[in-house]
């Protein structure tokens, strides 16, 4: 004991000046401007492996936390596809399309997600595609309470190595014919022409509708309506990762525009139907038209059939999908802060979630099939 005791003691004060001599080193190293931070110069070999290997071991350590993923549905996948269109493929590349002549000056620089998407499972995506990588210009989502945008992104990750440009240009752009600029458009205008700005690659445009049924229809919305989300998302009221950079890009002016030709337009032709349950249907169409007293549910027809005030959202022939997505974020009063928000959500906490797939099924009974005919009563 009492030879072992000093000898213990020893051991630990070795330890003490060790660590006091690194630290000091690394102080040393960063006063004195020794390491060389330019992106134009890469790392010394030894760090970027020793960053890599932290890397990979931070992202496993705390995927281990993240819940299990849902259905990848070809709705999903077709949204996630669109984000990564106009959110990552300027970093990233996507199938048929370098990434820009910046983002290859990064350090590290962006990977090829074709390449590198298959080195992680569906949870260590999803959660670097949620909180990015610190130091490496890989940003964080833009809205954290939003898992279900993130997911999205994650179904169509999981694809993107099997994907041909042509298959990726489809479910990225759609049908959306985009026409190549004047001479003096792109002279004196800022030009588009991968159209990532376009509204229509998701919300469709002119007769048609929606591709994802995770997309809202804005066909026939009140451009009050539409005005009121664009500014809602633009302020951070209602969270999106999807829409709230979008929305911020827009000004004023615009804004008047986009809602303006949206709520002009005919109800589109849906692309993708859902099937119909006709029970579910009916119980949907008793809850919308008559309320439940007993329950404190109002009708929902009262607000959103198309006699409400022209602040509020029709959901006449918006798919089920989003319309029961909307109602579970609503219900756990996640998204919207804003003022509309606070009507809605109170009537939402209210429903069950067979009165949320009922009601949904019922709005999107309206739909209109390609063949031009109201499927709806
Ligand atoms: C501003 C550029 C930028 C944008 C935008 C961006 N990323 Fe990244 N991303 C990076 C960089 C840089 C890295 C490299 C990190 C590293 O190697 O440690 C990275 C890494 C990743 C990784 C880890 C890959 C690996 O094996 O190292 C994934 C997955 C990823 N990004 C997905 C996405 C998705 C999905 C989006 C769009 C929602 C996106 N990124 C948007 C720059 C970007
Ligand atoms: C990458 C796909 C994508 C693009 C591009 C896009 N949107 Fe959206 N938009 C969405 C999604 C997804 C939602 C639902 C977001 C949510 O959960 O709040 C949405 C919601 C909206 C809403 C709210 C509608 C409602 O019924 O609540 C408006 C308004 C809107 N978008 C307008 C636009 C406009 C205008 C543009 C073009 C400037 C645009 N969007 C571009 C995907 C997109
Ligand atoms: C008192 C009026 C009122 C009643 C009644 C009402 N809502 Fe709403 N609802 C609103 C308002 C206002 C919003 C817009 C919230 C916003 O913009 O953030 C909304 C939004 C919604 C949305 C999101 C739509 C979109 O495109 O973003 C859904 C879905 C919805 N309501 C479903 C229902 C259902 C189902 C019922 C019946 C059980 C119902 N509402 C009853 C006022 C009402």
């Amino acid at each position: 004991m009492e030879r072992r005791l000093p000898r213990r003691l020893a051991r630990w004060s070795d330890l003490l000046i060790v660590t006091g001599v690194l630290v000091v080193c690394g102080f040393l190293i960063a006063w004195s401007g020794v390491y060389n931070v330019a992106a134009s110069r890469g790392h010394w070999p030894i760090v970027e492996r020793l960053l890599a290997f932290s890397m990979r071991n931070s992202v496993e350590a705390r995927a281990n936390f993240v819940g299990s993923p849902p259905r990848f549905s070809p709705d999903l996948v077709r949204l996630g596809a669109a984000h990564f269109h106009g959110g990552c493929a300027y970093c990233h590349g996507a199938p048929g399309q370098p990434s820009g002549q910046v983002a290859q000056h990064m350090l590290p620089p962006p990977p090829d997600m074709a390449v590198v998407a298959s080195h992680w499972n569906e949870r260590e995506l999803f959660w670097i595609v949620k909180h990015g990588i610190k130091y490496t210009g890989m940003p964080a989502w833009v809205s954290q309470t939003r898992d279900d945008e993130v997911w999205a992104v994650v179904a169509f990750l999981r694809q993107i190595s099997a994907l041909d440009p042509q298959i990726y240009r489809e479910l990225a752009v759609g049908d959306l014919e985009i026409a190549v600029p004047s001479g003096r458009d792109l002279a004196t205008r800022e030009a588009a022409t991968e159209a990532v700005s376009a509204c229509g690659r998701c919300h469709g445009a002119e007769a048609h509708g929606p591709k994802s049924r995770l997309v809202p229809v804005l066909h026939g919305q009140t451009s009050e309506f539409l005005m009121i989300s664009l500014g809602d998302y633009a302020a951070g009221r209602r969270e999106s990762g999807i829409m709230q950079p979008i929305a911020a890009a827009l000004n004023l002016a615009e804004m008047r525009k986009v809602a303006s030709y949206y709520a002009a337009l005919d109800p589109p032709r849906a692309a993708a139907r859902d099937p119909a349950d006709a029970d579910a249907v009916e119980r949907g169409r008793l809850l919308a038209s008559q309320g439940e007293a007993h329950a404190q549910i109002p009708p929902c027809m009262a607000c959103h059939g198309g006699t409400g005030l022209d602040a509020y959202p029709r959901l006449v022939g918006q798919s089920a999908p989003y319309i029961a997505g909307q109602l579970r974020l609503l219900r756990a009063a996640v998204s919207r802060r804003s003022p509309a928000g606070g009507i809605m959500i109170p009537i939402a906490r209210r429903l069950s979630d067979r009165q949320i797939d009922d009601v949904a099924a019922f709005f999107a009974s309206f739909a209109v099939r390609e063949g031009g005919e109201e499927t709806g009563q």
